[in-house]
């Protein structure tokens, strides 16, 4: 019994070696934590509780029955982030450089079924040269059998994947079917194929934080939705992120308590300029709006005409899309349209309300954006608001012209309570365009041209340029001063708290994607 025992130590001591001292050594050079630092970092102390750790491969091939560590590359478990049950796996680059094999998969695939049944979110710390070479077609099979659990778990419990390594080939599209991806710079890239393929495939010389650096995929791909300048900072970011989201599709996200004390700010009444060309930073309506400091910017540097995040109002988690003046006017294009309708179906798979703040122009014009698909990709946005069925509030700040009124979560797609600051111009198009197109024969009949285009444009501003008639229609159900903004939706999200939709029985809607 006791020789048994100390076998088990022996074992357990040596899994906890991971690949060895100086693999280890390697992997903080490179300014890489190894995955056990990295797995207590993120959870409590003294929460984990690893499972599997005794797993070892199976191979024989190439000399692979010498070579066993226990874990095989990959540490699994289970423990808590403040105090909430999360599954956690984290690759060993220290161990055949956290290349998954077969036996690693079902070590990954245990603990998301295991997080699926008790409803638990799953962070996945990826940090792998990919596919076990050894192993051929059951490290492939592995891959697979992730894929397939990454989709069903979709929608039920929240999914996160950090890339604080090397993420290659087919490896990267478990973290793309995840709800979050968050990538370290400098330490880790993603690409389905490397710089050494695309240099025979196209001739094209490209280096690997080129092709698939965190600032590549954080500004060019959209791939990557948060970076982070180190292990320590993104494991932060994790714990952050979790902190709004619900423990699965099942229950509302954790409410803080908030009493209603003075909620106007006298700073919103500032923001909008006299001009209504000019551009203002919609951070600082979010700023005056929500409790302080809890903004958590979600692709911050990804099509940044649009700005998506969470938040508290009132101490509630609250999803926020809002178009940003200060960039391409706010318009809405084919990226911040897929940004925001990606953000818009997370939250609404897991019950977390949306807030959208408009100010926009319409859709941006030109071949570039048709010949993209402008017209399937603004669907998807349009598609993925008017689908939401949790509690949905819109205010408009100024501008809602166009299509771009209609997608921007208006009355018409489903929203509950609509919005408006006085300074709201809501309708078919700005008043130069549509005077330039509704009185082209009065002004090129009159005398002086230049002058009665002004005149007609400021006729057609003062009937459309305002929010009054929208909310004569009953399509804005208050306009509302900017300073009473914040009590406003504190008291709205309150008041849908309890909003329930039945839908008819279907197997799935079909967005354009
Ligand atoms: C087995 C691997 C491995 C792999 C690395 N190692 N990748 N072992 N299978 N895929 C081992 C190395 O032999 C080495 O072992 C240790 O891990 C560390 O690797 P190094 O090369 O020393 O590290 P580094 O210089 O940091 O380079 C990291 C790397 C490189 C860029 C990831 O190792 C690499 O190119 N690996 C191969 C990547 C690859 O082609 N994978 C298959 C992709 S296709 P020792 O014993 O020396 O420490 C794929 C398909 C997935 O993944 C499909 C899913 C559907």
């Amino acid at each position: 019994m006791s020789q048994n025992l100390d076998k088990l130590k022996n074992k357990i001591a040596e899994a906890h070696k991971g690949g060895g001292e100086k693999r280890i050594a390697k992997q903080h050079e490179k300014k890489k934590l190894t995955a056990r630092e990295r797995v207590n970092y993120l959870l409590d102390e003294n929460s984990f509780e690893e499972i599997g750790i005794l797993v070892t491969h199976r191979t024989t091939d190439f000399g692979m029955d010498k070579q066993k560590y226990y874990g095989d590359g990959v540490i699994t478990g289970y423990g808590t982030i403040n105090g909430r049950l999360v599954y956690v796996f984290a690759q060993d680059f220290t161990v055949f450089g956290g290349s998954l094999s077969e036996t690693h998969a079902e070590k990954i695939c245990k603990i998301m079924d295991m997080a699926v049944k008790v409803g638990a979110p799953v962070i996945g710390l990826n940090d792998s040269g990919g596919a076990r070479i050894q192993e051929g077609v059951k490290s492939l099979g592995g891959y697979a059998d992730i894929f397939h659990r990454n989709v069903k778990a979709s929608g039920v419990i929240p999914q996160i994947s950090a890339i604080m390594g090397p993420c290659a080939g087919g490896a990267v599209y478990s973290p793309a079917m995840t709800d979050f991806t968050l990538m370290v710079e400098d330490t880790s890239y993603m690409f389905v194929t490397g710089p050494n393929v695309v240099k025979t495939v196209t001739n094209e010389e490209v280096t690997s934080e080129e092709l698939g650096g965190a600032s590549t995929h954080s500004t060019k791909s959209g791939v990557t939705h948060i970076t982070a300048a180190n292990d320590i900072i993104c494991l932060e970011n994790i714990k952050q992120l979790i902190s709004y989201m619900p423990q699965n599709n099942q229950t509302p996200p954790e409410k803080l308590e908030y009493i209603l004390g003075d909620e106007h700010r006298e700073v919103l009444e500032s923001i909008v300029p006299d001009n209504s060309h000019k551009p203002y930073d919609m951070h600082e309506v979010i700023k005056g709006i929500i409790d302080d400091d809890s903004f958590f910017e979600i692709h911050k540097d990804y099509a940044d005409n649009i700005i998506v995040g969470f938040s508290r109002i009132g101490g509630r988690s609250v999803g926020i899309i809002a178009n940003q003046p200060m960039s391409l006017a706010g318009v809405l294009d084919v990226d911040s349209s897929k940004k925001a309708a990606r953000f818009t179906r997370f939250c609404d798979c897991f019950n977390i309300p949306l807030l959208v703040l408009v100010d926009v122009p319409g859709f941006l014009p030109g071949t570039d954006q048709e010949w993209n698909g402008i017209i399937l990709h603004g669907a998807k946005l349009l598609y993925a608001l008017s689908e939401a069925t949790v509690p949905k509030v819109t205010v408009i700040t100024r501008k809602a012209y166009g299509g771009a009124y209609d997608v921007m979560n208006s009355k018409h797609i489903g929203a509950d309570f609509n919005f408006a600051w006085p300074t709201a111009e809501i309708a078919v198009m700005g008043a130069k365009g549509a005077s330039e197109i509704i009185f082209r024969k009065e002004i090129a009949d009159a005398e002086d041209p230049e002058k009665k285009l002004a005149e007609k444009e400021a006729e057609y501003a003062e009937k459309f340029a305002t929010p009054f008639e929208a909310a004569q229609r009953g399509f804005i159900d208050e306009v509302i001063m900017p300073k009473d903004t914040r009590r406003k939706l504190i008291k709205a999200f309150s008041a849908l708290e309890n909003k329930h939709v039945l839908r008819p029985n279907r197997k799935h809607g079909n967005i354009p994607l």
